[in-house]
């Protein structure tokens, strides 16, 4: 695989209730991370995954994450390097089954304080073969291998940045401080953006070193150093896991 996908993972939570990470929080038996990477592992473009894990559960989340995969698990912050094989394993994978069909490199690094910092984080992280990078929230727990390829094919048939959307099926309206609407947005040129969000490796660099202000997701930064977003339909199973709603209707989708 050619595409290397960075997970960040190190997120509290707090819309979710007190608890553990919410990339940490149960999903049919499960960490939500554990779900989310085993999807993306999947996908047959995928030969690399960076997770950025909360700085205290690096260890942890590495234990947690081996099984999945037949390599070692790399835990360290590893720079950029030439080859997948310049890393230096710290884990040995604790299976003798791996659970996925593909055996990416399995990277997990410390998060930051904002996800923009961990996905800096896992970008630095990346080995220097790997040409198209996807960010993806750990959040879309569900996300189906096939959205993870459309995303790929289209930043490998040319497209910088590419994001997964959907049709907004609320209205809209825009209200002041105490409340009282200001206007009714044109919902039909609206869309609600998911993740994973495909991008040429230079642009999300280039992305990344132009950023003076906090951005929710990454195509924000290439939209403001210029670089055109292209859209492809998205899938309602990649639905973020915010709210303790979202997790009652994730357990109900197996
Ligand atoms: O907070 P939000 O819902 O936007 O988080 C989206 C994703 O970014 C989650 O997977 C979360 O774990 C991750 N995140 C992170 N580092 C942070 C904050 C959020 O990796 N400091």
């Amino acid at each position: 695989g050619d595409v290397a996908v960075l997970v960040p993972a190190a997120g509290m939570g707090v819309r979710l209730g007190p608890g553990a990470p919410k990339a940490l929080r149960l999903l049919r038996g499960e960490p939500l991370l554990v779900h989310a990477v085993r999807r993306v592992a999947a996908a047959p473009s995928v030969g690399c995954i960076v997770v950025a894990a909360p700085s205290d559960a690096v260890d942890d989340v590495t234990a947690l994450l081996g099984p999945l995969v037949a390599s070692p698990v790399t835990t360290a912050p590893i720079v950029a390097s030439e080859t997948c094989g310049a890393a230096e394993p710290k884990l040995e994978a604790s299976s003798e089954s791996p659970l996925l069909p593909g055996s990416p490199l399995l990277l997990v690094v410390a998060g930051g304080a904002s996800r923009q910092a961990s996905v800096a984080a896992a970008l630095a992280a990346v080995p220097a073969e790997f040409g198209i990078v996807l960010v993806h929230d750990a959040a879309r727990a569900l996300t189906p291998p096939e959205l993870v390829e459309t995303v790929a094919d289209a930043v490998r048939g040319g497209h910088g940045a590419v994001i997964p959307v959907l049709p907004v099926v609320d209205t809209i309206k825009e209200v002041d401080n105490s409340g009282i609407v200001v206007g009714t947005v044109d919902r039909s040129v609206l869309r609600a953006v998911q993740t994973p969000q495909g991008f040429r490796r230079d642009v999300l660099t280039s992305a990344h070193a132009a950023a003076v202000d906090e951005h929710t997701d990454d195509a924000g930064m290439a939209e403001k150093i210029g670089v055109p977003v292209h859209t492809v339909p998205g899938s309602e199973a990649a639905m973020k896991i915010t709210r303790p709603f979202d997790l009652a209707i994730a357990e109900l989708l197996f």
